[in-house]
């Protein structure tokens, strides 16, 4: 019997993985540590197999240690005696309370079977959210800024807990940083919001981010200059030469041999710059 750590992802019912979905159904209890991934769990769930734990609202350490070991002692029987959900927004791994949880039951519950079942993270659906695209071979470095803090040094960074953005964007765009915001991505929960005005959000929202990238980034992947160079790409490829989503083939519309295939795949990961970073 095991205790499960499911990841929800960003808020969406329909964005749990189908894994998560069939654990969540199969538990005996499911366990929420806030009002957010109950809402997401409840669209899976009965209400009668939620299990509430209570969490102070606190930094004092002495206290928080006293509340998880309350928890870890509150699931630990539960999970010998069958299987149990801990559930989190976005992945369990990725700045998440799970942290806590596993390490807790690690050393006084050791005997308990743990399993992770990962979520979609804000870290990537950001990405589709916010029409960024991180191209292979690109660094990316995820921060917390939050009230107010402005961490600056990499080229491109999401900054979690942006719960100031007018004084963050303050210090990223006095550093050179153009700066887009999210709050609420793919959530059901309040509204959606995407920005480049911080004043646009002012408001203090704890699910909000940052994507901040340095203004100057020159961007090296060998398609970029399809942006730039529209005769030159009009001269590669006539309208004849593009699959049905407007994609470019190599070879004027015919079907590919399977060999000719792995080779073209070959060639593009290499030499379009995914078989090494370019920064
Ligand atoms: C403690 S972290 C939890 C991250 C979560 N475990 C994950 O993998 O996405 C919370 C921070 O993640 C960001 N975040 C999480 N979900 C978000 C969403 N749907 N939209 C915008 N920001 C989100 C916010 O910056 C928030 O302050």
């Amino acid at each position: 019997m095991t205790l499960y750590g499911i990841g929800l992802g960003p808020g969406e019912a329909d964005l749990v993985t189908v894994r998560g979905k069939r654990v969540l159904e199969n538990a005996d209890v499911v366990y929420s540590p806030g009002r957010l991934s109950r809402s997401v769990a409840l669209e899976h769930v009965e209400e009668s197999k939620i299990g509430d734990l209570d969490f102070p609202m606190t930094r004092d350490e002495e206290k928080l240690r006293a509340a998880w070991k309350e928890a870890a002692a509150e699931i630990a029987p539960n999970a010998r005696a069958g299987d149990v959900a801990f559930v989190t927004l976005g992945d369990p791994n990725v700045y998440s309370t799970f942290g806590h949880l596993r390490r807790t039951i690690d050393a006084f519950h050791p005997d308990v079977e743990l399993e992770i079942v990962p979520g979609v993270s804000a870290v990537t659906a950001f990405a589709t959210a916010m029409g960024v695209e991180i191209e292979a071979g690109a660094g990316l470095s995820l921060r917390e800024a939050a009230n107010g803090a402005s961490p600056t040094g990499p080229d491109r960074m999401i900054l979690f807990k942006v719960t100031d953005a007018p004084a963050t964007h303050e210090g990223l765009a006095e550093a050179g940083y153009d700066v887009t915001y999210g709050r609420r991505l793919f959530m059901e929960q309040g509204d959606t919001r995407v920005t480049d005005d911080p004043t646009d959000i002012d408001e203090r929202d704890y699910y909000t981010l940052a994507y901040a990238e340095k203004a100057d980034l020159e961007i090296e992947a060998a398609t970029a200059a399809f942006q730039t160079d529209d005769e030159a790409g009009s001269d590669e490829t006539s309208a004849d030469e593009t699959t049905a989503d407007g994609e470019p083939v190599a070879d004027g519309g015919r079907d590919l041999h399977e060999d000719e295939l792995v080779s073209l795949e070959h060639t593009e990961g290499c030499e379009g710059g995914d078989c090494g970073g370019h920064r």
